[in-house]
């Protein structure tokens, strides 16, 4: 175990969003291989439970839509480990909304987490990643961010604005040595999916999404997207005129519009 990391270029990653679903299979499947990880998240029983079970991860709580709270837990880990190798800025929520049952407050929660929580990270990762020369950020959006699809009005502008600004940085930044990474993955089986009444195409289990998050991270791919079916459909979808796409979403994507059910929710 003493020298399981010889096979991976970080010997310290963060992970947000690190107490449930596809950052904690991330966490515990670093730490196995000998990274020392900092798992973040709100839920600080579920990170200390984390921390009890694999040695290497040290919790770290912090809410990502507070700034102050997230630059201080940075610098705890800054302290703690002297360095951070790779940042994996996975926290996210996922709020099912359609025009029917549109709401402002939560849209503006959901980019709380989803966008300005990147940001916040962020922030602190630049200027020591840009005074080492080295080091890697990863953000994950989805494949959802790709186009406007059903169900996304809260969701989808939240990771299509975490796709634009992943491709912002990485032009920036590699200038500086610092590596920017997008991870798009389409539906993994969590407890975020887990609330979805509807069919989920290609669902993936997490440690199969974590193993690949590490793969492409390794290589140092600026995109990993999985599954590729699921990464195909929607390219192709991203791709098509106005009229085909929507024509697409009319008849075979969401046929019948919103379901009714939708149509009356408070
Ligand atoms: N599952 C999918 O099908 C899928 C597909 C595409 C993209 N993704 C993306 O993958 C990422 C991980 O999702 P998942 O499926 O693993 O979902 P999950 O199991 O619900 O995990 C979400 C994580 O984010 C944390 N989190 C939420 N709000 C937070 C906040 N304000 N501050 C700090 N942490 C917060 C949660 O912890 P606490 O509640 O303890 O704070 C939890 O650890 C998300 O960005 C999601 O959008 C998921």
């Amino acid at each position: 175990m003493a020298n399981a990391a010889a096979d991976l270029p970080w010997k310290t990653v963060w992970i947000t969003g690190a107490s449930t679903g596809i950052g904690r299979e991330l966490a515990v499947m670093l730490a196995a291989r000998g990274v020392r990880v900092a798992a973040t998240a709100r839920n600080v029983a579920k990170l200390v439970d984390l921390a009890g079970q694999v040695p290497g991860i040290m919790p770290v709580p912090a809410d990502v839509t507070n700034a102050d709270e997230v630059a201080a837990a940075h610098a705890r880990i800054m302290t703690a480990f002297g360095g951070i190798d790779l940042a994996i800025l996975n926290a996210g929520v996922w709020d099912p909304m359609g025009a029917s049952d549109f709401n402002a407050a939560r849209v503006a929660a959901t980019m709380a987490v989803n966008y300005a929580g990147l940001a916040n990270a962020i922030e602190p990762l630049i200027p020591p990643m840009i005074a080492a020369r080295r080091g890697h950020i990863a953000l994950v959006a989805s494949v959802a961010g790709y186009r406007g699809l059903p169900k996304g009005a809260a969701y989808a502008p939240s990771k299509a604005a975490a796709i634009s600004l992943a491709e912002v940085l990485h032009g920036d930044l590699e200038r500086h040595g610092v590596k920017v990474s997008v991870v798009n993955p389409g539906f993994v089986e969590t407890p975020m999916t887990v609330v979805n009444e509807f069919p989920m195409p290609y669902l993936m289990k997490p440690d199969d999404a974590a193993r690949r998050i590490i793969r492409g991270l390794q290589k140092g791919k600026f995109e990993i997207a999985f599954p590729w079916q699921m990464v195909a459909m929607l390219k192709l979808a991203r791709v098509l005129p106005y009229p085909a796409y929507f024509w697409l979403v009319r008849n075979i994507i969401a046929p019948g519009g919103e379901p009714a059910a939708e149509k009356t929710r408070e």
